[in-house]
């Protein structure tokens, strides 16, 4: 998952069904860190916030409440959450009474550290703490400290429904949340719990709120989406069940743990036309070695095997994945060996990261974190790099194809129109080419590394 931007989220206005909050109705300023996951929840608090009679704002000098949504998977995401809530601390001079609180994974993995070393940071909530949100935010507005950080096997948030957008075009809709796979570097079986599946009737129910608000578009998400069950459904079933939703054109979901890429899934992609032909699949390193000490489940062969099984199903496939460097033990030759399989896949995309200690995972317990911030610096530098080669490759092949582009809005400066290929890519179009939620068939012209120019 893109975990690298930052999202902020200022929920301008009410979904559908939460009343309007008058001017004097307490404000709440949101932003979020982390992946969509992340971006989904901020989207549920909001939902729970609205109807509890908060108000968003977009500004925090505003704002009677700061929340900060955060991410505890790298020790950097960690740091940026730090340096942002104390830039925000600087509104309380303005407004003493002002609440700050952060939620999700860091809230999770530091619990009551977090007061120890920000003591003006008086909530703290819990990936599973939301439905109760509001009350939290009450009980913290009248001077407690307050912190929630159980973790809950059975909450999915049924029958709660998230803020919507008024010119959505795009939608998430988490099908499971938490993570049984417990890959040794990794914090988030440890701060969103245990795997867990949101009920197919949720999930349809969700996805239809969405098309009837105008969306185009849903994501489908969870850590390991395609390990997804609940009771005889599986994630090629719901895959098929959600594509018969009317409006709803385009289908994606993210992300898929390559061990669960069942052939059943492989046959929906191929055969419903709804299901977008691209793929995230991380592969983080390419050594059977540190596959193995990771405890991810596939070799590289394997997960070779599975890019050709992919790509032969859907010729048209865009793959990203994940790759990290630098993990407990990693020879030169191991780093040779990713460099090796990111040349044979040639992946179209890619994040990519360097190995972080998060202090109570099994890697932080029984291995050593022993390759020099140096090496896994220099390590990563030829990851990217190499990356960068392939993207730009894949972005040339694509010059010359005409496409059907969904229309997002106005790009971020304003001056193009910003829509998505089937492919995920991000397309570039002429200003006024089309209204948010539309489709322009459009021929590629060229590139800006970033994104697609048409
Ligand atoms: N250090 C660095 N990167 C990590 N990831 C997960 N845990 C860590 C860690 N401890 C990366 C993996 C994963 C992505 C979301 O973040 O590549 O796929």
């Amino acid at each position: 998952m893109s975990d690298l931007v930052k999202i902020r989220r200022p929920n301008a206005s009410a979904s559908q069904e939460v009343p309007q909050a008058g001017p004097d109705a307490p404000a709440v300023y949101m932003e979020t860190f982390g992946c969509q996951m992340n971006e989904a929840d901020s989207a549920l608090i909001a939902g729970q916030l609205g109807r509890a009679g908060y108000r968003a704002v977009r500004d925090p000098a505003s704002a009677d409440v700061i929340l900060i949504n955060t991410c505890a998977i790298r020790e950097k995401a960690e740091d940026r959450v730090w340096g942002r809530t104390s830039q925000l601390l600087r509104h309380r001079a303005d407004n003493p009474d002002l609440v700050i609180g952060i939620t999700g994974c860091m809230a999770e993995h530091l619990k009551d550290k977090v007061a120890k070393r920000a003591p003006y940071i008086s909530l703290v909530a819990g990936p599973d703490s939301y439905r109760s949100i509001a009350d939290l935010v009450d009980r913290a507005r009248t001077g407690e400290a307050v912190v929630d950080v159980k973790l809950d096997k059975a909450e999915v948030y049924d029958q709660l429904d998230p803020h919507t957008d008024d010119d959505g075009v795009s939608g998430f809709v988490t099908i499971q949340r938490g993570c049984d796979k417990f890959c040794t570097f990794c914090v988030v079986p440890y701060t969103r719990g245990r795997e867990r599946g949101v009920a197919p009737r949720e999930v349809l129910r969700h996805t239809r709120v969405l098309a009837e608000r105008g969306y185009k578009e849903v994501v489908l998400l969870g850590q390991t989406v395609n390990s997804y069950a609940y009771e005889d459904v599986d994630f090629a079933a719901l895959l098929r069940t959600v594509a018969q939703v009317d409006g709803i054109e385009r289908i994606r979901f993210t992300s898929p743990y390559p061990v669960d890429f069942s052939p059943r899934v492989i046959e929906a992609m191929a055969e419903e036309p709804k299901i977008c032909p691209q793929v995230h699949l991380p592969l983080q390193s390419g050594s059977d070695v540190m596959l193995e000490r990771m405890r991810r489940g596939y070799s590289r062969q394997q997960f070779l095997d599975l890019v050709g099984a992919l790509r032969e199903a859907v010729p048209t496939l865009a793959l990203s994945t994940d790759i990290m460097v630098g993990f407990c033990g990693e020879t030169d030759d191991d780093h040779a060996q990713t460099l090796d399989a990111m040349r044979q896949v040639r992946f179209d995309f890619a994040f990519m990261f360097s190995y972080s200690d998060r202090g109570i995972t099994y890697a932080s317990r029984k291995m050593d974190d022993d390759i020099p911030d140096a090496v896994k610096k220099a390590r990563l530098r030829e990851v990217i790099d190499l990356q960068e080669q392939h993207t730009r490759a894949s972005h040339d092949a694509m010059i010359g194809q005409t496409l059907d582009v969904l229309v997002l809005g106005p790009s971020k400066r304003g001056d193009k129109t910003l829509g998505r290929a089937p492919t995920f890519h991000k397309v570039l179009l002429p200003p006024g080419a089309g209204e948010p939620g539309s489709f322009v068939r459009a021929t590629i012209t060229g590139s800006t590394g970033r994104s697609l120019l048409a």
